[in-house]
């Protein structure tokens, strides 16, 4: 699959709702460290939306991003597959999901999941999961 492929089965997912769901998290962000919060929506296979968001601890390692959490919520959900996410952040440059969360993104997405990065006003720009982790090593990797 491609990027030009992701365009067209993105047509049908709602965004609009997958902002409205991570926007209303994002506030609830626990985040006393970075003062950084991060909302995230995912909308899964079931056709529920799981939002979630950053976490943070005294002992910074231990901390959870949004998406983490968003994919907690949808694995605890009963949920498996992710059809798309949107992640939303403030600030000029662009919120993507960090390296270990595209990683934990891929684990429940083929690659030309839609993954929308959104601002307060909306969604900034979109990429598909190949774009912001390309060749990457999923679950097929692993059948032999
Ligand atoms: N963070 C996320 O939750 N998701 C992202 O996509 C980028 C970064 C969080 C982790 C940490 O709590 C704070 O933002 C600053 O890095």
């Amino acid at each position: 699959m491609n990027p030009g492929e992701t365009a067209a089965s993105a047509a049908t997912i709602d965004f609009e709702a997958l902002f409205a769901a991570a926007m209303r998290v994002q506030p609830r962000a626990y985040a006393p460290y970075s003062r950084f919060r991060v909302g995230a929506a995912i909308l899964a296979d079931d056709g529920i939306v799981y939002p979630g968001c950053n976490v943070e601890n005294a002992a910074y390692p231990s901390g959870s991003c949004a998406e983490q959490s968003a994919i907690s919520a949808m694995i605890a959900g009963g949920a498996t597959r992710i059809a798309a996410i949107l992640v939303v952040g403030d600030g000029d440059v662009l919120v993507t999901p960090c390296g270990a969360c595209r990683q934990r993104i891929r684990e429940f997405a083929p690659p030309a999941t839609p993954v929308a990065i959104a601002g307060p006003r909306g969604i900034r720009q979109m990429f598909s999961l190949a774009e912001l982790l390309p060749a990457s090593f999923g679950p097929d990797n692993l059948r032999r």
